[in-house]
């Protein structure tokens, strides 16, 4: 038997104890077989670290997505190549003056950093989404810097999908953009460290937010960013981390701040496969997120990204290739698709899903 982060996953592997939340909630019994759609289920709920068996059954039932060629067409488009150009620049003055303010104490300049990261979303103009391109960027850069970069542009994104007013969608990206400050406090070679993690080690990643909040709070930044710094991992049914908050406590910034920052940890690129297809995201969502989320939030989320892929080609679990026409409101992820000349209404045959776009 041996501990591996939840990043060291692949498919096939055995379930060796069960797993559990902070608060003691089953995620997964002993012996289950691994999965690519039950990996990403453990980032929705936040699992650090999984006991898994020596021995490794390779799949069979669950073929091996790889990188799905609509990713492929948006990574050669020239619309992602200048994107990447771009974030990478932006990527690396946010480091520089996030870890100023870490390691050097000085001012966060809250409006300095919404300036220069919201300039790769203005230059945004063409068809392929913001959320398609940063999904893609994931494989290029996994650090912290990153993944808070990310988290800031997926709030942006979703706010003005919530219809928030200009001041509201700034500050639920500063939000996003700082969510993670406190693991800056923590030891790198614990954050980034693919193997084992101990005991302690995973009590002291779970500290970040509070490291976080203090720094924040020295900051004097605005209390809904520190609150999102605190609270982004509590979860609606009680089952979140520092504090076990539960609904009308956890503040709004951080409810959304806890949407965008599951659905960037789930879409990441892993060392099996490249991004998986956003419908199986949308799938464990459903199943498994509504009570964990604010509901109102998140089916506003999941509509608007569902929408973005209507008219999309795609290949279903049957092999079958298809248009993507009609979203079903009560199961986003379960649309009806085009196939030749029948219509596939994927709510009515719960054996088949989208297992690509194409
Ligand atoms: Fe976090
Ligand atoms: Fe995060």
């Amino acid at each position: 038997m041996k501990k591996l982060s939840t990043l060291q996953l692949v498919p096939g592997m055995i379930v060796a104890d069960d797993v559990m939340t902070p608060n003691h909630q089953m995620v997964l019994p002993k012996d289950t077989l691994l999965t690519d759609s039950l990996i990403t289920k453990l980032e929705l709920y936040g699992i650090l670290t999984v006991h898994v068996k020596d021995d490794v059954i390779p799949p069979e039932s669950e073929p091996l997505p790889g990188i799905p060629s609509y990713f492929e067409r948006i990574k050669s488009s020239p619309e992602f190549q200048a994107f990447k150009a771009s974030y990478e620049i932006e990527a690396d003055a946010f480091k520089n003056m996030i870890n100023n303010v870490v390691k050097k104490h000085t001012q966060l300049d809250i409006s300095e950093l919404l300036n220069r990261s919201l300039r790769m979303v203005t230059n945004i103009t063409g068809r392929i989404g913001i959320l398609d391109l940063l999904h893609n960027m994931r494989e290029y850069d996994d650090s912290t810097f990153a993944h808070c970069l990310n988290v800031g542009l997926i709030c942006n994104v979703f706010t003005h999908w919530l219809k928030l007013s200009d001041a509201e969608v700034e500050l639920a990206t500063a939000c996003g953009l700082l969510h993670d400050i406190g693991k800056l406090l923590i030891p790198h070679d614990i954050i980034a460290k693919p193997g084992k993690l101990t005991d302690t080690e995973y009590l002291q990643i779970q500290k970040h937010p509070a490291e976080g909040y203090q720094l924040l709070r020295e900051q004097n930044v605005n209390e809904h960013i520190c609150n999102a710094a605190l609270m982004h991992h509590e979860r609606c049914d009680g089952s979140g981390y520092p504090l076990g908050l539960r609904g009308s406590q956890i503040d709004a910034y951080a409810k959304i701040v806890a949407i965008a920052d599951v659905y960037d940890a789930m879409t990441a690129a892993r060392v099996y496969r490249g991004p998986i297809c956003p419908f199986r995201v949308i799938e464990i969502f459903e199943a498994e997120g509504l009570q964990k989320y604010d509901v109102k939030y998140v089916l506003c989320f999941l509509e608007n990204i569902v929408n973005s892929y209507i008219q999309n080609r795609c290949r279903l679990s049957d092999g079958r290739e298809g248009e993507i026409i009609f979203i079903n409101k009560l199961k986003f992820s379960r649309p009806v698709v085009r196939c030749g000349n029948e219509y596939v209404d994927l709510a009515e045959n719960p054996t088949l899903y989208i297992e690509s776009l194409l």
